[in-house]
């Protein structure tokens, strides 16, 4: 979130300068060159590089000197156990900004971390405490920016929230985003409490995870009942008060914030003796929905082979990323190989592969690295979707049938044809498809 917003707030027209402790990405970033996998984000670096309006430090003192606006963008990763926000890498930063501020300067300091309600307050009584002097506001301003998208997204936001106290913070921000909103008129800056805003952003992302929650309940509904999921889906979706985004069914959300988000906002809640019923029947469905799709998977040879090969179509958690944190693929793929210990997978991802085999160690010598989606299928029992590249629809089925031990395909995020399939003489079982 960090890089995409230093340098769509560059291309804005600012000086932005970025800090990081990692001296290699600093390092690599003032070669101009990314550091991350985000569709046009490269171009964009190479551009406001070349004219100046970034640069990047691993000098707290030296990046913030002189800013009229100093972004928070750290990590809030889950705590192991209890799943609360991990908040050291906000404090830590808070802290260390503290000493680099100037007495004679105003500065706004905008959490974009995703924080727990009350964080602004924490910051604000940190920085005062050790820098009594300085002259200061902290405000929230959540990022809703998502992953693979995320250059798309800062230039095409839906609202831009505030949560500031002091209407000089407000109106730093306001001015900060103006040609933003003046080259999208319809987009609303929203300002509200702090706390406010501080919410917004575990409810918002709390209510889409859930949405895709309820559309995957449905999908298994239609499978019993000889409905199809997308036909539904269309149905609900024009109803503007439903709305047709994020209602598309798979093997449960991933990635690095449905999850942690629902966990965080569930852990607040218990913590303020609230029932949040909804979100934690979310979480536990999820949870036990990518249980289920590995079930899926392994039942279809389950009484065929005592060895089964597996062939695995995507790894990250998404299309559009190389990112497999918390990857639904990731999980379903070693909860198979943790439930059947004599099985070995085939696995291809356009772009994951790296990131995938670093996560798989532990299992590598029954895990085989295919150079293309093709490849996968060789002496494969079942072929497995699950991650939504567009590319896996083009696969030549008729092709790999031949190449198959068994021809059992189980597509969880249904992007082949199973009509193609069934004609080709594989088993195949998709997500909502009941037949009729
Ligand atoms: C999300 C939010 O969308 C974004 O606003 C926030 O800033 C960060 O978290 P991101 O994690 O990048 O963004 O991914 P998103 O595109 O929302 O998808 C999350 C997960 O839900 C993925 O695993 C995806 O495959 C799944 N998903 C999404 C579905 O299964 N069905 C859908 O209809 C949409």
């Amino acid at each position: 979130m960090g890089l995409p917003t230093g340098v769509g707030l560059a291309e804005l027209g600012h000086e932005v300068v970025c800090i990081d402790r990692e001296v290699y990405k600093i390092e690599k970033l003032q070669a101009g060159q990314v550091t991350l996998y985000e569709d046009g984000l490269d171009s964009l670096l190479q551009k406001n590089f070349k004219s100046g309006h970034i640069k990047f430090t691993t000098s707290m003192s030296e990046g913030v000197k002189g800013a009229q606006v100093v972004v928070i963008a750290v990590g809030t990763p889950p705590h192991p156990v209890t799943h609360e926000a991990d908040m050291r890498y906000v404090y830590e930063a808070a802290t260390e900004l503290a000493s680099c501020l100037h007495n004679n300067e105003y500065t706004v300091v905008a959490n974009k971390s995703t924080v727990p309600v009350g964080t602004g307050d924490n910051v604000e009584s940190l920085i005062a405490k050790n820098n009594p002097d300085v002259n200061f506001d902290v405000v929230s301003l959540p990022e809703f920016l998502r992953e693979g998208y995320a250059v798309h997204d800062f230039f095409h936001p839906d609202r831009i929230v505030v949560g500031a106290n002091t209407d000089r913070a407000r109106e730093v921000i306001r001015e900060m985003y103006k040609p933003l909103l003046t080259l999208n008129p319809q987009c609303t800056l929203l300002c509200v409490k702090r706390r406010s805003s501080e919410t917004i952003k575990y409810a918002a992302n709390s209510f889409l995870a859930t949405k895709i929650h309820f559309i995957n309940e449905m999908a298994d509904f239609c499978e019993c009942t000889g409905a199809d999921i997308y036909e539904v889906a269309q149905g609900m979706g024009l109803d503007k008060r439903i709305g047709k985004s994020f209602l598309q069914p798979g093997p449960g959300f991933g990635g690095s914030c449905f999850p942690k988000d629902t966990m965080a906002i569930d852990f607040m809640a218990r913590q303020n003796n609230v029932n949040l019923s909804i979100v934690r029947a979310t979480i536990d469905g999820n949870n036990k929905r990518i249980k289920d799709m590995a079930t899926r998977i392994l039942e279809v040879v389950e009484h065929e082979e005592a060895e089964p090969c597996f062939g695995i179509l995507g790894l990250a958690f998404k299309n559009g990323t190389d990112d497999c944190r918390v990857s639904p693929a990731m999980q379903i793929l070693q909860e198979i190989l943790h439930r059947k210990p004599k099985s070995s997978v085939r696995v291809f991802d356009p772009e994951a592969m790296e990131n995938a085999r670093s996560i798989l160690q532990p299992y590598m010598a029954r895990v085989t690295f295919c150079d293309s989606a093709l490849e996968v299928c060789t002496g494969a029992d079942v072929l497995a979707v699950l991650t939504e590249w567009p590319e896996f629809s083009e696969l030549d089925l008729a092709q790999a049938a031949p190449m198959m031990r068994h021809q059992h395909i189980i597509d969880c995020r249904n992007m082949l044809s199973p009509q193609k399939a069934l004609n080709l003489g594989f088993t195949y079982r998709g997500i909502g498809l009941g037949r009729s």
